[in-house]
C-alpha cells in the first residue's frame, strides 16, 4: 500500500528515531508499503520517519543509477537498526533530492566511502563498505533517522536561496506528484 509522504515542516522529520525492536508490531508489512512508496513516488531511498514511523528503519534501491554508476544497477538493502561505523577522509559532491522536500536538488558534500553495519528484514546482521551512489543514499537515510535533512547540510548562502521554497513545502505546497502529508 502506498503511504503519505511526511514532507518538510513535518515534525517527525526533525526527531531522533527509535530503535527497531524484534517484536516491533507490524514490522514486514511497514516494509512492503515503504516499497510501494518508494516505487510509486520513484525515489531511491525512503526512511521510515519520512512516512510517519519515528524508527530507525530505512530502505534504498539505487537501481535508477545503474547508466552512470554500474555497481548501482541491482543494489536494493533494508536497513534496520543501521550504525555508520567508519567512513572515508576522502569526500564527494552529488547533487542530492529527497522525496521529503519535493523539487529541491542540491550538491552536499559527503564521504565517498563508508562502511555501514546493520540489520536486514530478517534480523540477519551486515557489515559492509559503501561507495559511489549506495554508500550516498545509505549516508542520506541515516541522516533521516538522525533527525537531519540533506538542505541543513548546505552551505548557509546555499540555504538562503531555496528558504522560499521550503517555507512553500510547509505551507502545503509541495508540487510532488506523489501523496504528501505535513504533520
Ligand atoms: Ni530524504
Amino acid at each position: 500500500m502506498v503511504l503519505p509522504v511526511y514532507v518538510y515542516g513535518s515534525g517527525v522529520l526533525k526527531k531522533e528515531a527509535a530503535p527497531v525492536t524484534k517484536d516491533c508490531p507490524g514490522l514486514a508489512q511497514l516494509i512492503a508499503d515503504m516499497w510501494d512508496t518508494l516505487n510509486n513516488a520513484g525515489g531511491v531511498g525512503l526512511a521510515a520517519p519520512q512516512v510517519g514511523h519515528n524508527i530507525r528503519l530505512a530502505i534504498i534501491d539505487a537501481t535508477a543509477f545503474k547508466n552512470e554508476y554500474p555497481a548501482a544497477d541491482g543494489f536494493k538493502r533494508v536497513f534496520i537498526n543501521p550504525e555508520v561505523v567508519e567512513r572515508s577522509e576522502e569526500e564527494s559532491r552529488f547533487n542530492e533530492g529527497c522525496l521529503s522536500i519535493p523539487g529541491i536538488h542540491e550538491d552536499v558534500m559527503r564521504p565517498k566511502r563508508v562502511r555501514v553495519r546493520y540489520f536486514d528484514e530478517h534480523f540477519h546482521a551486515h557489515d559492509e563498505w559503501l561507495e559511489g551512489v549506495p554508500a550516498r543514499i545509505a549516508q542520506h537515510e541515516y541522516d533521516h533517522l538522525e533527525g537531519i535533512l540533506f538542505t541543513e547540510r548546505l552551505a548557509p548562502i546555499r540555504r538562503k536561496i531555496i528558504a522560499g521554497k521550503l517555507r512553500h513545502i510547509a505551507r502545503g505546497k509541495s508540487g510532488a506528484d506523489y501523496k504528501t502529508k505535513i504533520m
